[in-house]
């Protein structure tokens, strides 16, 4: 395949096959997740597994911007969406407009992601409308854990399902090409997944979704400060990183590394 899936050819996958999708922060990653996934999400989870903060509150438009670029350097087919940080959208359309177009232009990814329910639909029309492919986000929302009391899985009483029902249906009639639904309980994940004609793709949302998406660190094993329930270990790489860099500290102090082979001697005239 020659040319990069579009937010079209992913809401065109929906009741044909599952969805494949991974974050990416890197080109190297990005380069390895490339050939097996549809979409790739910059997401803004890069603020706790690359930078250390305990919420992704903080991360800012020039720090998702600069992982854009460097995941759009190791992509040639999968659909490239970027998270809008907090405080880059929620406070009016044309807000949202300005930053989406930016993050566009200097990316050059195909289209953005961004949290919320009803009170986000006019910001969808407005950005579909003007030319900003929208993934929708419902369910738990990391950018809300301030008002939301925590990173809690959603949907177990009957008013917090209708809520999250109407959110997403406001969503997909706004226009979303599809949406993210993370950590709710799957029979609404099943319902919303019935009721839209876009794509759903789940974290934590059971496999009634019409696809799957993972934070890759975590998928790897590579994040480790702790394991929701939701996510699956492909890979240990803490372990192998760990592993690698006492095998390196050991050979440094018997001086054992570098070896003859990694040595420069004089080149013979
Ligand atoms: O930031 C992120 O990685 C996400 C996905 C988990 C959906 O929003
Ligand atoms: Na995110």
């Amino acid at each position: 395949r020659q040319k990069r899936f579009t937010p079209a050819d992913i809401t065109a996958l929906k009741g044909k096959r599952p969805i494949v999708s991974l974050t990416a922060y890197t080109t190297p990653i990005a380069r390895l997740l490339d050939p097996h996934c549809d979409l790739l999400l910059v997401g803004d989870s890069l603020g706790m597994v690359l930078y250390g903060l305990d919420s992704t509150v903080s991360v800012t438009m020039e720090m998702m911007i600069a992982h854009g670029q460097a995941v759009l350097r190791g992509v040639s087919q999968a659909c490239v969406i970027m998270d809008m940080p907090f405080g880059s959208y929620q406070e009016s359309k044309e807000q949202a407009f300005r930053n989406a177009a930016r993050i566009m232009k200097e990316t050059g990814c195909d289209g953005i992601k961004l949290e919320g329910g009803t009170e986000m639909a006019e910001t969808v029309a407005f950005l579909t409308e003007r030319g900003v492919p929208v993934l929708g986000h419902v369910g738990l929302m990391p950018q809300q854990v301030n008002t939301s009391g925590g990173y809690r899985s959603k949907g177990h009483s009957e008013a917090e399902a209708t809520k999250i029902r109407h959110d997403a249906k406001a969503i997909g009639d706004a226009g979303a090409f599809a949406l993210v639904i993370e950590g709710t309980v799957e029979p609404l994940a099943r319902a919303i997944s019935g009721e839209l004609a876009c794509p759903t793709i789940g974290i934590g949302a059971s496999p009634a979704c019409d696809g799957q998406i993972l934070v890759s660190d975590d998928m790897l094993g590579l994040f480790n400060q702790f394991k929701p329930r939701f996510v699956k270990h492909y890979a240990e790489l803490a372990g192998t990183i760990s592993q690698a860099a006492e095998d390196y500290a050991r050979e440094v102090r018997e001086r054992s590394f570098p070896g003859p082979e990694h040595t420069f001697q004089p080149r013979k005239t």
